[in-house]
């Protein structure tokens, strides 16, 4: 990380998931053994009641790991993934080709506001997503429109980092976290720029205080099912259409 980065600095999506750092992607995510493993698997566990023939909606899919572990752990659900940055879309569209599954994934560039509303959806991913949103109104919009493309009471599976900053919690968990994922090779400054991107380009947030942020946009209490470190996974369900 360099002071020239974009995650030093509030970024529209679409220029902080540049190419370069969607080359890098899954390599950093892998970082931190079994992190993304552990948080598919509860994925996958979370909406196995899901019906058949579910269609899902992954928003900010990035690279596309969550949709990809879905689709085969679900031979029959279908897929809409939508993500701004093309960088990341492009590795998604390769690594779902790779895997056979294009005839059941749509994939679009965009925000979520370009895709057509159908209230279509049994249920919706939302991981990693909203804390790249500085404004807690944006936030708040995201997940209503979210809301908007599920069917009555579909579900919603986020996760977000969170964890307010300058708390005691905050200082007890940001050391493991940024040992774990920056190289063995980091120096101190790397450790230092790391760590300016919260508050930055990344907003944490007490979890609880994204929990009521998600409940406002339309969804039931979230019930957290998952912490690793800063990284904190919730299942809500949509409590009525958004109109
Ligand atoms: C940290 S990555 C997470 C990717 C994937 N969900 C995962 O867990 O591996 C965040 C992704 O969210 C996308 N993103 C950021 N803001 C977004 C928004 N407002 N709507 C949809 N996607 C967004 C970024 O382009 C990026 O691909």
């Amino acid at each position: 990380m360099t002071s020239n980065d974009p995650l030093l600095k509030p970024t529209a999506p679409e220029l902080l998931f540049d190419r370069e750092r969607a080359a890098n992607y899954d390599q950093f995510t892998g970082r931190i053994p079994g992190l993304r493993d552990t948080m598919l698997h509860f994925l996958g566990a979370v909406m196995a009641d899901l019906p058949a023939d579910s269609r899902i909606l992954c928003v900010g899919v990035g690279t596309g790991n969550e949709l990809i572990f879905l689709a085969k752990l679900y031979p029959d659900w279908t897929f809409v993934g939508i993500d701004p940055s093309e960088p990341m879309m492009n590795i998604c569209r390769t690594k779902v080709a790779e895997a056979g599954l294009a005839d059941r994934c749509e994939l679009h560039t965009g925000y979520l506001d370009s895709l057509a509303l159908d209230r279509g959806f049994d249920a919706a991913t939302c991981l990693l997503v909203s804390h790249f949103l500085m404004e807690t109104s944006e936030r708040q919009e995201l997940f209503a429109n979210i809301a908007k493309h599920l069917k009555p009471g579909g579900m919603l599976v986020s996760a977000d980092l969170a964890t307010a900053i300058d708390t005691p919690a905050y200082r007890a968990l940001t050391a493991p976290w940024f040992r774990l994922l920056l190289p063995p090779e980091a120096t101190q400054k790397d450790f230092e720029n790391a760590r300016s991107a919260h508050g930055t380009a990344v907003a944490l947030l007490d979890p609880v205080e994204v929990e009521s942020l998600i409940q406002s946009a339309g969804f039931t209490q979230p019930v957290r099912l998952y912490q690793c470190l800063l990284i904190h996974g919730w299942v809500s369900y949509q409590l009525a259409p958004a109109d």
